[in-house]
């Protein structure tokens, strides 16, 4: 086993064509707009055209990596999703064609709720640590979607970050240490006939917390950091009020004082993007990490905590080191553009897209061209789907 260090070389994150304000969710619904802004901590939640999905949304991701690194050594692609596409067919392997990923790569889909790119980021550092001349392509892409009139309805949201893993990389090295918790619990989950997730909304809040301070306790039994040492803390954000409740509760549980001062230095930066584009599951822990290396003033050489959370229920808490430099290496300005750049949905819109069934006759389907992102789904046509660079 090499000990080079190994970590995050490059992170991009992509979103979707439309956006939803929450003032327009709550007019419909008849609240207080204030309980989805501040008590849930959600402005806007990121909603796909009728021509995205994870496929396309991993694939404009994960382009601006390929055109700055190439594909030399990626042998490995991970994507991590509860949206898949397809119960077999990896969709991974739909970027071959789309973003030209390398044939001599092993591609494979890994599920486990909101965990799933985390344990892409585990499994890939094991890969580089046999082969330090390795790198691997990791992406994690969702869609998150409740039922319509539910609670769950406005903690939605959809993206994708793509990380390049290496040894020696340019953004985070990773600690050694990983805290694992794992139990059978019920607090979300999506049956293979349903679209949308059932979730007993205030049993995941608590699944959560818990797990977050067991992963927590073993990763001190595995010899990692001390709780004071970290500069800032990533949480999974199924809604941002979360990462700060989850926070609270750790340090309560540790014996510290949760002074809402301290909290908010170590928890705001990390949920910018996340009020904004709403829940992307696996991708949003990634998020909070890009929020955070886009807004902070110099982080270099500090250390950052990282916890990861999937209902069912997983969770890892892990660290890792800004690299020097790792200003340059950061993709602010495409970030916020990608932010920026949605189109407002109407409510009338996005219940159409949020109700619309996939086709499932085999019949050759056109999908309408809504999406101005790099890539759509142009079709389905004999039960496949047909994807094309705009
Ligand atoms: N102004 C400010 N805050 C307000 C408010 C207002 N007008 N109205 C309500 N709030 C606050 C509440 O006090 C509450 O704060 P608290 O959590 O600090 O107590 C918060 O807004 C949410 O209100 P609540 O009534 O608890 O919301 P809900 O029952 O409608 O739904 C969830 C909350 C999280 C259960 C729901 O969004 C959900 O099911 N989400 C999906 C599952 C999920 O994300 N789980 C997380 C773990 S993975």
């Amino acid at each position: 086993m090499s000990t080079q260090p190994v970590g995050i070389h490059d992170l991009s994150f992509a979103t979707t064509h439309y956006f939803l304000d929450h003032a327009v969710l709550a007019e419909r619904l008849g609240v207080d707009r204030d309980k989805f802004y501040l008590g849930i901590g959600q402005e806007k939640m990121s909603v796909a055209a009728a021509d995205e999905d994870i496929v396309t949304l991993a694939a404009a991701a994960a382009k601006p990596i390929l055109e700055r690194h190439g594909t030399e050594g990626i042998r490995t692609v991970l994507l991590a999703t509860e949206t898949g596409v397809d119960q077999s067919k990896a969709a991974a392997l739909y970027l071959h064609s789309l973003i030209g990923l390398p044939n001599t790569a092993r591609v494979v889909e890994l599920k486990q709720a909101c965990y799933g790119g985390t344990a892409g980021l585990a499994f890939a550092a094991g890969l580089i640590a046999r082969d330090p001349s390795e790198r691997v392509l990791v992406i994690a892409a969702d869609i998150a979607k409740y039922e319509l009139d539910t609670p769950g309805e406005p903690t939605q949201g959809a993206a994708a970050v793509a990380m390049l893993i290496s040894a020696n990389p340019a953004i985070v090295t990773l600690d050694p240490q990983q805290g694992l918790y794992s139990a059978d619990i019920m607090d979300f989950w999506r049956p293979n006939y349903r679209s949308e997730a059932i979730v007993d909304g205030k049993t995941s809040v608590n699944a959560y917390q818990k797990a977050a301070q067991e992963a927590w306790t073993d990763y001190r039994r595995r010899g990692g950091r001390e709780l004071t040492e970290f500069a800032a803390f990533c949480y999974h954000q199924p809604f941002t009020k979360m990462a700060y409740k989850a926070h609270k509760h750790l340090l309560e549980s540790q014996g510290f004082t949760a002074d809402a001062a301290d909290i908010d230095a170590a928890i705001k930066l990390t949920t910018l993007y996340n009020r904004t584009v709403g829940n992307s599951y696996t991708a949003s822990l990634y998020l909070g990490l890009a929020a955070l290396l886009d807004h902070a003033d110099d982080l270099t050489g500090k250390p950052l905590a990282f916890l990861s959370y999937g209902s069912g229920a997983v969770a890892e808490f892990f660290s890792g080191t800004v690299e020097p430099g790792y200003r340059e290496h950061i993709r602010t300005a495409a970030n916020q553009a990608a932010i920026d750049s949605r189109e407002p949905i109407d409510y009338a819109h996005y219940r159409a897209l949020h109700e619309a069934a996939s086709p499932s006759d085999g019949a050759y389907h056109a999908t309408a061209e809504e999406t101005r992102r790099p890539y759509r789904l142009a079709a389905i046509s004999g039960h496949k789907r047909i994807y094309e660079a705009r």
